[in-house]
């Protein structure tokens, strides 16, 4: 029976088109060197509804500008060029997978994990001065697409998992293996692999939630797989009822240890101050979500 299924899941992924045109745009325009604020501005502007979620991105506290950021030039200039790139790519994926007749409620709560996971990612390159290259902030955005792939494309096996969530308060790996027979991970690194996006960002995707088995990028998705527990510590999960994890659980976890081992200097000091300084940030301001 689950053989069947698996078999139908991966030509649905398959069967998934490419991105339309305009990422493709998009990617082009900030490629180019000499693409300025100015162009990048106009793109933006010409899409109400991307200026405004631009311009909520860069209200964030994680930005600590001292006053509102109002206008969509400095939304840029605030959030950086690159990242500006991957939110724009972000919200093509967000508005490919529309809406209609699924849970918009959750998938509210899905988009609201991957833009805090991606602040608290670029927080912790920052503290663990990781030289990234962008990766890590599309990383971060497009984690778990893998949920949504199943949520839009197998919408009815989407919602058994997540009873199975909430009735036995188990994590989605867990759920998703015994009724998909792969994980939003796989899935996720499947797509992205279609979709041709760049190996790290492949991989990173493919090992958030086991980074040190990653042979390649181990410190990349180190960073990935902090900014989910973390994102979620601080109270932000994909779905309420999914199994918690505390910050005392965590350090004490083979995974603390097996991360430790791959040569990535974390300790319980830095995770208590690590969570301790992104509540506190995140409990500031929310009008950025
Ligand atoms: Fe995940
Ligand atoms: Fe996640």
């Amino acid at each position: 029976m689950l053989e069947l299924k698996l078999e139908a899941l991966i030509l649905t992924i398959e069967q998934i088109p490419t991105l339309p045109d305009i990422s493709t745009e998009i990617l082009a325009l900030l490629d180019d060197e000499d693409t300025s604020i100015g162009t990048i501005t106009q793109f933006v502007e010409r899409d109400q509804a991307l200026a405004l979620q631009i311009l909520k991105y860069a209200n964030s506290p994680f930005f600590g500008t001292i006053s509102a950021v109002s206008s969509v030039k400095h939304a840029i200039v605030v959030i950086g060029l690159g990242e500006v790139k991957s939110l724009l790519l972000a919200f093509t994926i967000q508005q490919f997978f529309s809406t209609s007749g699924k849970d918009e409620k959750n998938r509210k709560k899905f988009w609201k994990h991957s833009l805090i996971c991606s602040h608290i990612a670029n927080y912790l390159a920052r503290f663990f001065q990781y030289k990234s290259d962008n990766t890590i902030f599309i990383s971060a955005l497009i984690h778990d697409i893998g949920k949504i792939v199943v949520d839009q494309y197998l919408h009815e096996e989407f919602s058994v998992v997540v009873d199975h969530i909430e009735n036995n308060h188990t994590t989605f790996n867990e759920a998703e293996k015994k009724i998909l027979g792969l994980t939003h991970f796989q899935i996720g690194a499947k797509l992205l692999k279609q979709w041709n996006f760049p190996p790290q960002v492949i991989s990173q995707v493919y090992h958030h939630h086991a980074p040190w088995l990653d042979k390649n990028y181990s410190k990349g998705s180190t960073i990935i797989y902090l900014a989910n527990i973390l994102t979620k510590m601080a109270g932000y999960p994909c779905l309420q009822a999914e199994k918690e994890l505390s910050l005392a659980q965590f350090t004490k976890s083979k995974a603390m240890r097996l991360i430790k081992e791959s040569g990535f200097e974390l300790d319980e000091a830095k995770m208590e101050q690590l969570l301790k300084n992104i509540t506190e940030l995140l409990s500031t301001n929310q009008d950025f979500l």
